[in-house]
């Protein structure tokens, strides 16, 4: 069934926001148990690198015109959340206590629930004036369909982080030396 006026992409970006969330409240919730849960933070990086892809490659260039300032400081955002997801991984892959993991896990939900709450409320209704709805439907299609490149890395962290042998689910760690 087509979703009416294009607003099924809508709901594809903010379920992708809805899932990304509920992965880490669940992670958060097994390391109140004393449990580590890394499936669950391995599924919430591999979502929330799906989502980052699929609005770098086709939100943000939409609205760059229009919001130039705005998506810039998504990409940013987009960024912190990278290194926030990285950073609480290695944490986990070291096996550290549980009060950092909880400490980073908080860290990295503070960021990203702020940043889904801008493109929830600042350019997802801006999507569909720009698209109309057919365009929006065509996209949503062409979205449903994308894969991420393998190595893909978010824009503000491309260059020149390097990627550390090993790292996992396209979210390489960084470091300075
Ligand atoms: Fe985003
Ligand atoms: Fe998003």
């Amino acid at each position: 069934m087509v979703p009416a006026k294009g607003g099924g992409l809508l709901q594809l970006f903010q379920h992708a926001h809805h899932r990304v969330e509920g992965h880490l409240i669940d992670f958060r919730e097994e390391l109140e148990r004393g449990r580590p849960g890394a499936e669950l933070l391995a599924h919430a990086a591999t979502d929330l690198n799906q989502h980052m892809f699929v609005e770098e490659k086709f939100l943000f260039p939409l609205l760059s015109e229009k919001l130039a300032a705005v998506v810039a400081g998504l990409q940013d955002e987009h960024g912190r959340v990278w290194d926030l997801m990285g950073e609480l991984r290695e944490l986990l892959r070291r096996d550290a206590g549980r009060e950092t993991l909880q400490a980073g896990t908080a860290r990295l939900m503070g960021a990203l629930t702020a940043h889904n709450t801008a493109e929830d409320l600042g350019v997802y209704p801006d999507l569909l004036a720009l698209l109309g709805p057919s365009r929006a439907q065509a996209l949503l299609m062409e979205v449903e369909r994308v894969e991420v490149p393998r190595g893909w890395m978010c824009a503000a962290r491309a260059w020149p982080t390097r990627v550390l042998p090993g790292a996992e689910a396209g979210f390489p760690l960084r470091r300075d030396e």
